[in-house]
């Protein structure tokens, strides 16, 4: 039986963790492969609400194995509170899985993070300061902590003072903090060790071996295509790859075994944190996706950036990350509006460009050009079908379809499991 990847299409909170708690019931596994507790998956259970950070989503589905692959950075103190949290509301954990070669969010990394964001002031990033950026530095540098390093305290005391080398001298020469004891972190570290042990596995064979006997495997992503840091916005983009070939590299399953990759996509556009947003609005319209969407941050509570959908960007998610469907979000938030403009290409210095440029100065250039689509008011909540959308509805909805280039197989029309028009299975 097939893998099939779920990610975000636009810049995060596309609503992915709604997508995947919806497939929950029908798959075996669910997968993190990347990013860490930057990630805010909001799941609306009848009348609870549920955040989830670092866990995977289907971790509130009792028939689902939660894996978090290696790919994942790891907060083990985050991820403590995050188990206590779901345990006191009655969810079992037990199930989960963790990979030995996940990295650790070290109280270092957070501190660099922090730090770092402060000494870059108005050229900061707006990162969700939870020490995501320094830590793959780390792993990239070679310096990084694994979560198997914590059964081996000689190896982790060799580790925390080869990676706290050089950044002592960073936190106290140029930042002008207090140097970190290399004993405190690893006393902190290793009093995780015990707790983490029953979840530890290696989750490459599990998975892989799962799709040899037939087991449904849903990699979930976090954040989103532009926030890629490879294929992002850059700079201002995530520390890790949540474009579809992340879902390779972070689980340790190959690209054969992948069926389908859906792409959450939200029915207008959000941002968090700074970066260029060429849809964006500053006027009441803007006020209004934001209020009515509930546009805040799930992590850091941030007011998040709103505007208007940019088809360029559903374009260029499709391909670069090869989406066979989309599931489209959040149509509810639009009901009201006599007209709703869609962005359809971009001008930059004077020409129209139809697809998301590759230079960085000219997509800060980009102005949308707009289509506006007619709007509709009659609440569709509660719709349940293709054909019960207003025309105009139905309408935009096409519309949207055609000018990402992938079938809409699935549309948001509230945060609940159930709010959902189903149009193609997705398994
Ligand atoms: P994620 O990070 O991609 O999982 O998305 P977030 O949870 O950060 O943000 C999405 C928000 O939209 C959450 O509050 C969801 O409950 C909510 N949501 C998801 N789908 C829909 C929908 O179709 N309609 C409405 N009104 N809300 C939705
Ligand atoms: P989910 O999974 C939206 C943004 C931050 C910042 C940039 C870098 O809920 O969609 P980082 O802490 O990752 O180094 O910050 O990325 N960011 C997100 N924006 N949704 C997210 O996750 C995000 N995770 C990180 O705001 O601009
Ligand atoms: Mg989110």
């Amino acid at each position: 039986m097939p893998a099939l990847v779920l990610l975000g299409a636009q810049w995060g909170d596309e609503g992915k963790g709604k997508a995947t708690d919806l497939l929950g019931g029908s798959v075996d596994y669910v997968v993190r492969y990347q990013g860490g507790n930057n990630a805010g998956h909001t799941v609306v259970v009848g009348d609870q609400k549920y955040a989830l950070h670092l866990l995977p989503s289907g971790i509130l589905t009792p028939e689902c194995t939660p894996v978090i692959g290696n790919g994942v950075v790891v907060d083990p103190s985050v991820l403590f509170s995050e188990l206590n949290g779901l345990n006191e509301r009655g969810v079992d954990t037990s199930k989960l899985l963790i990979s030995g070669n996940a990295h650790i969010i070290t109280p270092y990394n957070v501190t660099v993070d922090k730090v770092t964001e402060r000494f870059l002031g108005t050229r900061k990033i707006g990162t969700t300061g939870r020490g995501i950026g320094p830590t793959y530095a780390d792993k990239i540098n070679r310096v990084g902590i694994r979560v198997q390093d914590l059964y081996d305290e000689s190896i982790l005391t060799q580790k925390v003072e080869a990676a706290l080398d050089v950044k002592n001298q960073m936190l106290t020469k140029l930042y002008n903090r207090r140097a970190i004891a290399i004993e405190q972190v690893v006393e902190e570290l290793l009093s995780y060790a015990d707790r983490l042990k029953p979840y530890v596995a290696d989750t490459v064979l599990l998975l892989n071996k799962a799709l040899d006997d037939d087991k449904v495997v849903l990699f979930e992503g976090g954040q989103g295509t532009l926030l890629d840091i490879d294929h992002g916005t850059y700079p201002f983009v995530t520390s890790s790859n949540p474009t579809a070939g992340g879902a390779c590299t972070g689980s340790g399953v190959g690209p054969t075994k992948i069926s389908r990759v859906i792409g959450i996509l939200k029915a207008y556009t959000t941002r968090v944190g700074s970066g260029p947003f060429p849809t964006e609005l500053f006027d009441a319209d803007g006020d209004a996706l934001r209020r009515i969407g509930g546009e805040r941050g799930v992590t850091t509570g941030r007011d998040r950036r709103c505007g208007w959908f940019d088809a360029v960007i559903a374009r260029y998610a499709t391909r670069v990350n090869g989406l066979t469907d989309f599931f489209l979000t959040k149509l509810d938030v639009l009901t009201g509006w006599e007209e709703i403009p869609v962005c359809v290409a971009y001008e930059i210095d004077g020409k129209r460009v139809e697809e998301l440029p590759y230079s960085q100065s000219d997509f800060h250039h980009a102005k949308p050009i707009y289509e506006t689509l007619p709007g509709w008011s009659e609440d569709i909540t509660k719709a349940k079908t293709f054909a019960d959308l207003p025309k105009n509805a139905q309408a935009y909805v096409k519309a949207l379809e055609e000018m990402s280039g992938a079938p809409i197989s699935a549309i948001g029309v509230g945060p609940g499991r159930t709010e959902t028009i189903e149009i193609n299975s997705f398994i």
